[in-house]
């Protein structure tokens, strides 16, 4: 029996027991509307449960010693490996990504998981110099960095089995226990996870899973005060919410963006068209990351726009489960009306439709739109879709006048081949990233990831995230 017609009768994990929930509601493909599974729907007391379990296991897990954290981290990055096909088609069925990226996602997964594990093995704090203040002679100061306890870990639908590894991989190197609300839309993932954790010798209790719509899950894990920490990755409109229930609770924020990248006057347009392509439509343009606006020179900006609407009129729409397809569905019927109601505002102002702006069914045809006013939806919000704008700048700096006008600031990316233009770039952007000769939609695993402004708050990347699940100790010994 695969993984998929196993959670047709899915539950919800609960100290380490698969309970039958009270509600359930059909998950359908996004891309053929047909039920793939049965999901649980848990309510505040399963949540409940679900947090005293985490909250029980909190002992077990802050005792067990690193390189046992890090074995079954590893563990589980072999059990996801020797299923890595299975996977890729539970990301691909639940979420439409196609299957080609979601194999790669897959392979990010396992690497996650193999960097969570060797973050454990180096947890450590540092000795102080007490002694540079007066008074603080003869005393031995070090810090020691402790598991911060219950983690409340709410993920989107984009990354559905990476970005739960995310916050899944450093709060168990970091000895946490964990309550995990997948997106509505993406829960399997989040359950073939489970399965395999318990297999890989996670303690009962150590990871939680409570699936459900709406906001039950969510604002029980939230306003909890047996949760320590929530970690969320959505909309700015929810996370923003979080922070402001969540009280003293530590929040980490991964949000949204508009990401841009500038093309300078000097660059090869051959050799980066390709790339910007992938960057405007991969995954359908649903990445936090992804380019939504391209801000060319004067000098370079036609050769750019035709080969950039050659190359998207080549993508293939389709299936998400056909190894061609490069686009397929939006998440949901709803993400399509809005696009288009956002495509047809850009018309109504002015702005051209160079390709695409149609759909069928829930796949939206690539588009790219030019000469968009920055107050349009399409330019000043997140699509969240394959839509890319094409704009032409006279000048760099005007271009990084545009690029900082948004309420985003997560990653931003500049072409050129002159190091003081660079230079400038990364130090005038304002943003959590800035990649130099490359688009904003990179990310290795590793990497510190976040934003500022309306983009969130705090680092994701294992080592910054295991930060943000330890509280520092200060330990000081007196020997006067
Ligand atoms: C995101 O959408 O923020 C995640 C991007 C990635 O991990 O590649």
């Amino acid at each position: 029996m695969t993984i998929i017609d196993n959670v047709i009768t899915k539950k919800l994990l609960i100290n380490g027991k698969w309970v039958k929930a009270k509600e359930h509601r059909p998950l359908r493909s996004p891309y053929s509307g047909e039920v793939i599974a049965e999901i649980p729907m848990a309510t505040d007391e399963e949540t409940g449960l679900a947090i005293e379990a985490a909250q029980k296991a909190t002992k077990v897990m802050a005792k067990m010693p690193a390189h046992r954290r890090a074995k079954i981290l590893e563990t589980l990055a072999r059990l996801i490996e020797e299923r890595a096909d299975e996977a890729a088609q539970i990301i691909s069925k639940e979420s439409s990504k196609p299957i080609t990226s979601a194999k790669g996602e897959v392979a990010r997964t396992i690497e996650t998981y193999k960097f969570a594990a060797e973050e454990a093995k180096r947890i450590h704090g540092e000795t102080l110099s007490l002694d540079a203040a007066q008074g603080g002679e003869n005393r031995l100061g070090y810090t020691v960095r402790e598991p911060i306890g219950v983690v409340g870990a709410i993920t989107p639908f984009n990354f559905p089995m990476n970005l739960v590894a995310h916050k899944v991989g450093p709060a168990i190197a970091a000895g946490n226990t964990i309550v995990l609300k997948p997106a509505s839309q993406t829960p399997l993932s989040s359950l073939f996870l489970a399965e395999l954790l318990l297999e890989a010798g996670l303690p009962e209790g150590a990871l939680n899973v409570v699936t459900g719509g709406g906001r039950v899950v969510g604002d029980k894990l939230v306003t909890d005060s047996r949760v320590n920490m929530i970690t969320f990755t959505g909309s700015p409109g929810v996370g923003i919410g979080i922070r402001n229930k969540a009280g003293l609770k530590r929040v980490t924020l991964e949000l949204g963006s508009n990401a841009a990248v500038i093309i300078d006057r000097d660059v090869d347009i051959d050799k980066i068209i390709s790339r910007c392509v992938t960057g405007a439509f991969s995954n359908q343009g649903q990445v936090c990351i992804s380019l939504q606006r391209i801000y060319a020179h004067e000098e370079v900006y036609d050769c750019f726009v035709d080969k950039f609407i050659e190359a998207t009129k080549q993508l293939i729409l389709g299936d998400p489960l056909d190894p061609e397809t490069d686009v397929s569905a939006l998440i949901s019927a709803h993400d399509v009306e809005r696009t288009l109601n956002w495509i047809e505002e850009a018309k109504s102002c002015g702005a051209k439709i160079a390709t695409g702006g149609i759909a069928e069914g829930n796949i939206l045809h690539p588009t790219v739109i030019l000469n968009a006013d920055t107050h349009l939806k399409v330019s000043c919000q997140e699509v969240f879709a394959p839509i890319v704008l094409i704009n032409k700048i006279a000048s760099i700096d005007e271009a990084i006048d545009l690029v900082n006008d948004s309420n985003y600031g997560l990653q931003a990316g500049i072409y050129t081949d002159n190091v003081h233009t660079a230079l400038d770039a990364a130090e005038n952007l304002h943003v959590g990233g800035v990649l130099i000769n490359d688009i904003p939609t990179f990310r290795v695993d590793n990497m510190p990831y976040g934003g500022v402004k309306e983009s969130g708050t705090g680092r994701e990347g294992l080592k910054y995230a295991v930060e943000e699940m330890t509280e520092m100790k200060l330990v000081i010994w007196n020997r006067n």
